[in-house]
């Protein structure tokens, strides 16, 4: 081939592969590239564990609820929880966290989507294990301050701790700094985010990314090169790069001893990050328009930075677009919540001792009944055992409340003051109605 005709095809290519990745329903896709770029997407088809802590029904039942437990908190008000929210993909929507001596912590909360494939934790992978970062945070002074030898003395004098110890770890029941560590770990590694379109896309379902999703996935396999680094179906490849953030945060490089590491830090996965903006180590870019707009133009020149970024990234206005469009393929339509997180119970102006409770389905997008009958002083109780997320709103004259995200398996428990005609609809589903007549208590 001519120099000339190389020079065409090198040109050419990238449009050829956005017209396979796009070429419309009548082609059916036998495109070596899709075929290669599905299969180096494939979801694994089972979680790994460690061969020395096991995961069982009871130890991930512990693990969460220590996740939420206050007492491993030297304040004995902050848990994991607090900064690893469920509602927002086990991360906090602030750029730092505010530590427990009122400034902000150096980098910004992770999400924990799919920690069981990792190979080091944190953000500058100074963690070897899951079981190892989970003492990390108890005992750091600005984060939880906690004395993991209080805290194991404290859980082994409540009965309800020794019982679910025993219980999780049949062989060994003692409340123990490694179980606890352990307990936790089981339950982190439950935390797989769940298939999205772009899985629906990869299983070979032509049409489940539109024509600009499909257009920037061809640019982030193609001349954007973000698989040089988020690669395979978590899209990292759990090393340690400078993508030229102005952060003065050195990273790798001291962990290692190694200044060539500075400014490098672990490459994130793009999974169900559109609820956990802002991004990077420190949260300095608030969208992933942005985050796009760094690549193509932000970048920090310095002896650093990674040979594995593209050294120019042009990209039209159009591509940066459709690069974010399929950026959001990687997320659900709501943050999901693991089955091995305990339901959320929601209340609101019920009495702590309602004298009867009601118990009203979500299934189908319904509520059924549809229609109650309550006096002052019973409580409703709205379950949902639906399998999508809801949303329980009140509006009426005299009150207004607003339940959030209800996820399937959370109870929202309601009680009324004053007698009257109540509407509830579902904000997700306004479709869905609850007509509630309230009756003086007697
Ligand atoms: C005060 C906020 C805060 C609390 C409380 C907290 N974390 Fe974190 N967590 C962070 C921050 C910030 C980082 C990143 C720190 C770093 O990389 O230097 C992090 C990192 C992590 C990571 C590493 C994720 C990755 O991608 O490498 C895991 C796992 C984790 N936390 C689990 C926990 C667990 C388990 C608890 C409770 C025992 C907990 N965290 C409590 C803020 C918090
Ligand atoms: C050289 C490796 C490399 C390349 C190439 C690369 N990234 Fe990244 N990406 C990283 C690293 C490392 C971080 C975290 C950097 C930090 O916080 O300091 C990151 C962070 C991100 C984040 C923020 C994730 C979060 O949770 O904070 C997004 C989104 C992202 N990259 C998308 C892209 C896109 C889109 C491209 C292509 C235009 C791309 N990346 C190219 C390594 C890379």
């Amino acid at each position: 081939m001519t120099r000339e005709g190389l020079i065409h095809l090198r040109r050419v290519l990238p449009v050829l592969m956005i017209a396979a990745l796009a070429g419309g329903a009548a082609e059916k896709s036998t495109s070596p590239d899709i075929e290669h770029w599905r299969k180096a997407f494939a979801r694994p088809d089972h979680t790994p564990e460690p061969a020395d802590n096991p995961a069982n029904p009871e130890k991930v039942k512990l693990g969460a609820a220590l996740f939420e437990d206050t007492r491993l908190s030297g304040t004995g008000n902050v848990s994991c929880s607090s900064c690893h929210q469920a509602d927002l993909s086990f991360s906090d929507g602030v750029d730092r966290h505010t530590g427990l001596d009122g400034t902000a912590l150096d980098r910004r909360t992770p999400p924990l989507w799919n920690m069981a494939w990792g190979l080091s934790w944190f953000w500058d992978g100074r963690a070897g294990s899951i079981e190892a970062q989970a003492a990390g945070p108890i005992e750091n002074k600005r984060e939880m301050a906690g004395n993991l030898e209080h805290a194991i003395k404290t859980l082994g004098s409540d009965p309800l701790m020794q019982e679910s110890f025993a219980a999780a770890f049949p062989e060994d029941p003692a409340v123990t700094r490694a179980n606890l560590t352990k307990a936790i770990a089981a339950f982190e590694r439950t935390l797989v985010s769940p298939e999205t379109r772009f899985d629906q896309w990869v299983k070979g379902d032509d049409k489940a990314l539109d024509a600009d999703e499909l257009s920037g996935f061809s640019l982030f396999v193609g001349k954007a090169g973000c698989v040089g680094c988020h690669q395979g179906w978590r899209f990292t490849d759990e090393a340690f790069h400078d993508i030229g953030l102005p952060s003065e945060d050195k990273g790798r490089g001291p962990i290692l001893g190694v200044s060539a590491a500075d400014h490098a830090f672990k490459t994130p996965s793009l999974r169900e990050r559109v609820w956990t903006a802002p991004y990077m180590h420190d949260g300095s870019l608030a969208t992933f328009e942005d985050v796009v707009d760094h690549y193509a133009e932000g970048i920090v020149k310095r002896p650093t930075l990674s040979a594995d970024l593209p050294h120019t990234i042009e990209l039209s206005e159009k591509e940066r677009a459709q690069l974010v469009a399929f950026l959001n393929t990687l997320s659900g339509d709501d943050p999901p919540r693991p089955a091995s997180l305990p339901p959320k119970t929601m209340t609101w102006g019920a009495p702590a001792q309602a004298v009867s409770t009601t118990t009203v389905s979500q299934k189908d997008r319904r509520f059924s009944p549809g229609a109650i009958l309550l006096k002052v002083g019973e409580a409703l109780r709205i379950l949902n055992d639906d399998t999508r997320t809801h949303n329980v709103r009140v509006d009426s004259a005299n009150t207004s409340f607003n339940s959030d995200g209800q996820n399937p398996g959370d109870t929202v428990t309601l009680g009324f003051d004053q007698p009257g005609h109540y509407d509830i609809i579902c904000g997700i589903h306004p479709e869905m109605r609850l007509s509630v007549d309230v009756a003086s208590a007697r």
